[in-house]
C-alpha cells in the first residue's frame, strides 16, 4: 500500500514508538474510548518528497498563529481514533499535517485524510513554544492516567508544587526521571485555547502538566521518553495511594534524602 512511510525507515520507526506507546496506554486503563492525543514533529524527516506531496484535505484552521510553525509537519492522532486501534495501525488513526505560510491553517497530507485530535491547539502551541525556546522536544502527549487525574478532584493537591514534592517523595527515581516534576492547570474546557496558553506557562518550569479533572500533557524528546515521565510519575501516585489503603499516611523521602539524592543525580532543583 502506498503510504508516506515507504522508504523512509527513521520516519518509520518514530510512528513505530507512537504506536508502541499507544497500547501502553490503552494496557494501563488511560485510553478509554478515544481518549488521549499523541502529536509529534517530524520535520526534521520531511524530504523533497513530503514536501512536494500535494494536500489530501482543505485548508483548516489551527485556531492560533503559530510563526515557528510555518513550513513544519507533524504527525497527530486522529480525533475520536482509539489508542489501541492506533497502536495496530498508526495510518489509519492519525494523519501527516503541514502548516501553512500563514502560519495559522494546515493541510492533511498523508496517508489518508484523518482529521487531527481536538486538542491540536494545545499541541501545536506547545509545538511553537518549543521550537521558541530552542528546545529539542519533538513529542507531546496528552493522556487520562487514573490515579494522576483522581489526585486533581482534591484542592489539597493543587497548589504549586504540592503534588510534585509528594509524588517524588514516593521513590527516589521519580525525581530522577521526572526531574521538572508536575505543573498544575486549573480546569478549563478541553481543546480550548485558554487551555493550551495555560498549559504553555506551566511548561516554562515543567515537562509534565496536570489538567485539573482531566488528564496530563507531557514533552519530551520522543514519545517514549514523555510516556516515560507521566509513567513514574503515575507509580509514584499508586505508592502514595497503598500506602493510604493499608491505612497509614506514607511518610515519604525526607528532604535530606531528597536533597542527597538530588545531588547524586545531578537534578536541576
Ligand atoms: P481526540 O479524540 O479529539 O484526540 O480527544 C481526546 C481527548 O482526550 C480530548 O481531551
Ligand atoms: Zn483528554
Amino acid at each position: 500500500m502506498k503510504s508516506i512511510l515507504n522508504n523512509r525507515p527513521a520516519l518509520k520507526t518514530e510512528i513505530n514508538k507512537v504506536a508502541e506507546v499507544a497500547g501502553y496506554l490503552w494496557q494501563k486503563g488511560w485510553a478509554e474510548r478515544n481518549g488521549g492525543n499523541i502529536t509529534i514533529n517530524i520535520t526534521e524527516y520531511a524530504d523533497d518528497g513530503i514536501q512536494a506531496m500535494p494536500a489530501i484535505s482543505k485548508v483548516k484552521p489551527i485556531g492560533a498563529t503559530l510563526p515557528y510553525l510555518k513550513g513544519c509537519y507533524f504527525y497527530c492522532k486522529g480525533t475520536q481514533k482509539r489508542m489501541r486501534d492506533l497502536a495496530r495501525d498508526p495510518m489509519a488513526n492519525g494523519s501527516v499535517i503541514r502548516i501553512l505560510e500563514d502560519c495559522a491553517s494546515y493541510v492533511i497530507i498523508a496517508d489518508h485524510p484523518v482529521n487531527p485530535t481536538s486538542e491540536l491547539p494545545s499541541h501545536l502551541s506547545v509545538h511553537n513554544y518549543l521550537i521558541s525556546k530552542g528546545v529539542n522536544y519533538k513529542a507531546s502527549l496528552h493522556t487520562h492516567p487514573i490515579e494522576l487525574v483522581a489526585m486533581t478532584h482534591n484542592q489539597k493537591f493543587m497548589a504549586k508544587d504540592i503534588a510534585s514534592n509528594l509524588l517524588w517523595s514516593m521513590i527516589p527515581e521519580t525525581k530522577a526521571f521526572c526531574p521538572r516534576g508536575l505543573g498544575i492547570v486549573p480546569y478549563k474546557l478541553p481543546s480550548s485555547v485558554e487551555l493550551a496558553e495555560a498549559t504553555i506557562k506551566e511548561l516554562n518550569d515543567y515537562d509534565v502538566v496536570m489538567w485539573e479533572k482531566h488528564g496530563v500533557f507531557a514533552v519530551d524528546t520522543d514519545i517514549m521518553a514523555a510516556f516515560d515521565q507521566v509513567d513514574v510519575l503515575n507509580k509514584s501516585a499508586l505508592i502514595y495511594i497503598a500506602a493510604k489503603n493499608m491505612g497509614f499516611e506514607p511518610e515519604g523521602m525526607s528532604q535530606a534524602q531528597m536533597k542527597e539524592m538530588s545531588e547524586a543525580f545531578h537534578l536541576p532543583k
